[in-house]
């Protein structure tokens, strides 16, 4: 069943800023990208764990894992680059009166 789950305020992520959070187990990794436009995945790379959270943004949809340089779709989490081959996974983001949420499955 999936629910939403309150992330950040909007206020908190700046243009070109993120912020890694946990929910549960869940590591994840929140970014605004442009003008009020949220993507969040998985802040777990594929290929050895390392912390996305931490990556630069790259063509304002790829973020590159700062450990070995994989990179992956904020948008979608496939993998666009080795040394990773498997997607990370991509949570929907709602943004509602001035709170930021994301749809995790239970
Ligand atoms: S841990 Fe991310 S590229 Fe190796």
């Amino acid at each position: 069943m999936a629910r939403l789950v309150e992330v950040a305020t909007a206020g908190e992520i700046p243009v070109g800023g993120r912020k890694s959070t946990n929910i549960d187990d869940l590591e994840i990794a929140i970014f605004n990208v442009d003008d009020e436009q949220f993507y969040a995945v998985e802040d777990v790379c594929s290929h050895d764990s390392g912390p996305l959270g931490e990556g630069e943004i790259i063509n304002t949809y790829e973020v590159e894992c700062p450990r070995h340089g994989a990179r992956f779709d904020i948008r979608t989490g496939k993998a666009l680059c080795m040394p990773a081959f498997e997607p990370i996974e991509a949570y929907p983001v709602v943004c509602k009166d001035g709170k930021i949420y994301i749809e995790i499955d239970w």
